[in-house]
């Protein structure tokens, strides 16, 4: 199986790296395309891929192809992949807001996957979200989901609209807990802890609420009032943030973002 990933930026090459890492492919089966010759000339050096300046060298020897350059520059690529592509090859986009149907029309194949990844991908612990059109055959289905889980952990959901909701709930959610990780380091600073102390207290609490979490079958409600006692500091902490409505905030926000995922899919403009 040859894999070509076109965009050698902050996604492709996590997948790239991601796929290199596992035991499913050779490195020499993972073809990297980009259009900077800056980008090219530093993974030469590094040696861990083919890397290609034209699509006519790699794309007809590719069995399933990675879009991965920002939605403004999709069309043209598409474009100039048409004349190249051959009928069984399958294409992975992890392009915001382009829609299976884009991908069919301009690129003329049938087997398209659209997928939303996250950020923590870049460190092996993503969340990718994805959907595949009906061409796609069960088999393909799970060497897809192989080849998505080499960046974490992938979902396979029934409908495009999900790609657009998971955006605003695993996509954009690191940077709402990067949101809640600041406020309580701001908090711990004007308590008079120094910058240090208060990285600690904050990062080593994420991570231990959030093993608790993982580890057993109780809901974040439920872990709520096992640290909440009446009358105690927890409580009063948790009776501050409903009283400032900040659950119901944090629900606007995130369907806040699904609706810009929405709106990018219609503008042909998208950045
Ligand atoms: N970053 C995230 O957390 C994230 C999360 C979910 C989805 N995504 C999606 O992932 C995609 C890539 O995002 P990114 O952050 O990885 O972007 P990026 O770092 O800008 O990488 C895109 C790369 O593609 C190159 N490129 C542009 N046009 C090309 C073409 N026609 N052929 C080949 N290469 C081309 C760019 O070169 P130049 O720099 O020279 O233009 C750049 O090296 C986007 O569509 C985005 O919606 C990203």
């Amino acid at each position: 199986m040859k894999i070509l990933v076109i965009g050698a930026g902050n996604m492709g090459l996590t997948y790239a790296e991601g796929m290199s890492k596992s035991k499913l492919l050779k490195r020499r089966n993972i073809m990297v395309l980009d259009t900077s010759e800056e980008k090219l000339e530093e993974l030469r050096k590094e040696a861990k891929f083919d890397t290609f300046k034209e699509l006519a060298e790699c794309v007809p020897q590719a069995d399933i192809i990675f879009l991965a350059v920002k939605p403004y520059h999709a069309d043209g690529l598409m474009m100039k992949m048409e004349p190249l592509v051959n009928k069984g090859q399958i294409v992975i986009s992890i392009m915001a807001g382009v829609t299976i149907n884009t991908i069919k029309e301009l690129t003329g194949l049938k087997k398209v996957v659209r997928a939303m990844p996250n950020l923590p991908a870049k460190i092996g612990k993503g969340l990718t979200s994805f959907v595949a059109s009906e061409e796609i055959s069960r088999i393909e289905l799970l060497t897809i989901e192989s080849l998505l889980d080499t960046t974490g952990k992938s979902i396979l959901v029934s409908d495009e609209n999900f790609i657009d909701a998971s955006t605003g709930i695993s996509g954009s959610d690191p940077a709402y807990v990067f949101y809640f990780m600041q406020s309580m380091m701001e908090a711990a600073l004007k308590m008079g802890f120094s910058k240090n102390v208060s990285k600690v207290l904050v990062s080593q609490t994420f991570t231990g609420a959030i093993e608790l979490f993982n580890r057993n079958d109780l809901s974040p409600n439920s872990w709520m009032d096992k640290v909440a006692s009446k009358g105690g500091t927890t409580r009063a902490a948790l009776d501050s943030m409903e009283g400032n409505n900040v659950g119901e905030l944090i629900k606007e926000a995130a369907f806040a973002a699904f609706e810009r995922a929405i709106e990018l899919g219609k503008e042909k403009s998208y950045v």
